[in-house]
């Protein structure tokens, strides 16, 4: 707030509180001549005989009055309210706020502290564990993911064995401490329209689907040439680069031949945000066992979940192979 408002709210404020104190003094005051209550009028006279006591207010009346302007002076001076003033307590929004939050953050973590301990297999066949870590993933997931974890366009399905980082539970974890960034360059203007085309057949012939062979053996080579360093000779992706599989019909942005093509021509960007600073390493742990349980309900590892250990990762990111 500038000076100017700053003491016009100043001034507006304390000549309001004295007028209404003097306005009260002026009415409740006995004046030499007055007439006793039930008496007076106002002179005025309607309809012939109507007309208007003037009494005093009543006593309690006017003391409700009184405190409630000595209620404004003290609030005035304890509280924000005269412009810049931020009033004796030093009070603000955001404290309060911080405050609350602080209080409902330590409650929160101290609930959860006796998970701190347990080992992710003993979270996983946790009742009560799981119950808190679904009301997490409903709170802090769902609305990117789904209620269900299926996904949506662009958004990864964590219930299927398809995964784009990793399944196992340190990549799961290191997704969700440090967000994930999905990027997939543009070729448009490198493959022109054509080129496009044949790669997006090729593409889709690689999960077995039908398209033209022509096309799908001219989008081999270029396959080969622009796409296998990140997705691998045989399609089949890169969990160290988060390039998909390609050969196993599960899309993340859709299989059809349009989309394929949009994907090629105008690349893709896509972020998993970071959660670590926002929900703490117990509330991580907690959900890093529940997409664990999403993905093998069984607790049965299937080979995609096992990604195959970094080491090779790197390897094939160096070398552009497949990791497979
Ligand atoms: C703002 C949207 C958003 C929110 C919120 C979000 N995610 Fe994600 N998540 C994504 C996107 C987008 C990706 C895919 C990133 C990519 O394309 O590489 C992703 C990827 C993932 C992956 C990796 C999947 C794979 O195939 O490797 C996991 C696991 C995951 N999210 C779990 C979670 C959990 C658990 C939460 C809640 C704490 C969460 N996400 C919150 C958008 C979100
Ligand atoms: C620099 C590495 C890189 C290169 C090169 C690359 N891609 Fe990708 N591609 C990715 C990544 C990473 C994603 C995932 C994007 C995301 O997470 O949103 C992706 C996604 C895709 C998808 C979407 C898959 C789905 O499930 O919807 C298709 C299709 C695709 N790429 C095809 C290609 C083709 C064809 C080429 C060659 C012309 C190519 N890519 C070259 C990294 C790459």
């Amino acid at each position: 707030m500038n000076r100017f408002w700053n003491y016009w709210i100043i001034v507006l404020t304390t000549v309001n509180v004295v007028a209404m104190l003097w306005l009260l003094y002026m009415t409740a005051r006995k004046r030499p001549g007055d007439q006793a209550p039930g008496e007076a009028t106002t002179g005025h006279t309607w309809d012939g005989d109507l007309s208007e006591y003037n009494n005093p207010l009543p006593r309690w009346w006017l003391w409700g009055f009184y405190f409630s302007i000595a209620f404004a002076v003290v609030y005035l001076a304890l509280y924000p309210g005269l412009g810049n003033f931020a009033g004796r307590l030093g009070w603000t929004q955001e404290s309060a706020w911080a405050t609350d939050v602080r209080h409902a953050s330590r409650e929160s973590t101290a609930r959860l502290a006796h998970f701190d301990s347990m080992e992710l297999d003993e979270l996983r066949e946790n009742t009560e564990a799981m119950r808190t870590a679904r009301n997490l993933f409903a709170a802090n997931c769902a609305a990117c993911h789904g209620t269900d974890a299926h996904g949506a366009k662009g958004f990864p399905n964590l219930t299927d064995h398809d995964w784009l980082h990793g399944g196992t539970a340190a990549a799961i974890t290191t997704t969700l401490q440090q967000g994930r960034q999905g990027v997939m360059p543009a070729w448009g203007s490198i493959l022109g329209a054509e080129g496009v085309e044949q790669v997006a057949n090729y593409v889709l012939s690689l999960s077995g689907q039908t398209v033209s062979a022509t096309l799908a053996n001219a989008g081999a080579d270029k396959f080969a040439q622009t796409c296998a360093a990140c997705h691998g000779v045989e399609g089949r992706g890169n969990m160290a680069l988060g390039s998909p599989n390609l050969t196993d019909n599960i899309w993340l942005y859709g299989g059809t031949v349009e989309t394929i093509k949009e994907t090629v021509a105008k690349g893709r960007t896509n972020r998993m945000p970071a959660h670590l600073a926002l929900l703490g390493p117990t509330r991580i742990k907690l959900l890093t066992a529940y997409v664990l349980n999403l993905s093998q309900a069984d607790h049965t590892p299937r080979p995609n979940d096992h990604d195959s250990t970094e080491e090779t990762h790197h390897d094939a990111a160096r070398s552009g192979q497949s990791s497979h």
